[in-house]
């Protein structure tokens, strides 16, 4: 089957008591982006180190594009999926952008004389061709975490899991490393997941799931789950600032849509009301 599957995947990690993940199932769509979202422990990272085959699951069964996670595969596996991690300075083991990036190259047994157009084309891709022989200090967050995607895709993978790869940029980079990835999505037809805090890149998603006390407490659209501010208060979730000012309104008396605004959606919505 294509895309990620999770099949009542069970997980606890050695000496704690209480399981992190109890019969979870999520589907993560090919070709599509889904975000996760979910309170601080609630267990957004775990599902992305069992997909990555970095945690075992207790019980259950994961696929991605059909192809079982186990030990004995996993060399396979990370050559069709990738993770970016928060801390970009994390990430870099070269001593410059194309030698960080080869490195990686080298971790997959390709051959000394195939990397440099591989290199090249994985640079290009990210914006970052100029920078090649860059010391990675030398760089931005959002220009680190391109060089941690163009690692990734010098490998040619199908999947990408961002797993709050943003959330250390100011608003400028992670703009340009979102917009990378949507971009990357299509042209690359790249299966994207992402767990964040932050309602813009929420707001890119085909599928958000939300994460709660061991396994999925909501799925949807964007809208179907954003809009549904009691349940996710409920969830320990923050609520985008455009959907709190639309509870303000509503408590108010005034009447707006039942739908999900995004802050920009939102004003837009007041001014048209107000002029
Ligand atoms: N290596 C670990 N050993 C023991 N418990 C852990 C470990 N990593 C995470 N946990 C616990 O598992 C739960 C889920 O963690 P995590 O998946 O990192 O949550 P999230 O990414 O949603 O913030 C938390 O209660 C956390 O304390
Ligand atoms: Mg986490």
């Amino acid at each position: 089957m294509d895309g990620i599957n999770l099949k009542n995947i069970s997980y606890t990690y050695p000496g704690s008591k209480a399981p992190v993940l109890a019969n979870l199932n999520l589907q993560v769509p090919r070709n599509k982006w889904t975000t996760i979202i979910g309170h601080n422990g609630s267990g957004k990272s775990t599902i992305a180190r069992l997909i990555d085959g970095l945690l075992v699951p207790d019980e259950g069964e994961i696929t991605v594009n059909g192809m079982t996670v186990t030990e004995e595969n996993l060399a396979k596996l990370h050559r069709q999926l990738g993770i970016v991690f928060q801390n970009p300075d994390n990430q870099f083991v070269g001593a410059t952008v194309a030698d960080d990036i080869a490195f990686g190259l080298e971790n997959h047994q390709v051959p000394r004389e195939q990397m440099q157009p591989l290199i090249d084309d994985a640079l290009k891709k990210v914006g970052m061709s100029d920078l090649a022989a860059a010391e990675p200090t030398m760089l931005s967050g959002g220009q680190k975490q391109r060089v941690a995607i163009a690692g990734i895709l010098a490998l040619h993978p199908q999947t990408i899991i961002l797993d709050e790869a943003t959330s250390m940029l100011d608003p400028e980079g992670r703009k340009m490393v979102l917009d990378l990835l949507a971009s990357l999505r299509q042209t690359e037809e790249l299966t994207i997941v992402s767990i964040t805090h932050d309602p813009v890149e929420m707001s890119m998603a085909d599928k958000l799931v939300v994460v709660d006390h061991q396994g999925i407490a909501e799925e949807g659209t964007v809208d179907q789950v954003l809009k549904q501010t009691d349940l996710l208060r409920k969830l320990g979730v923050g609520i985008p600032v455009g959907q709190e000012l639309r509870d303000y309104l509503v408590n108010a008396g005034v009447e707006v849509p039942n739908r999900y605004y995004s802050i920009n959606e939102m004003v837009e919505w007041l001014c048209q009301k107000l002029s």
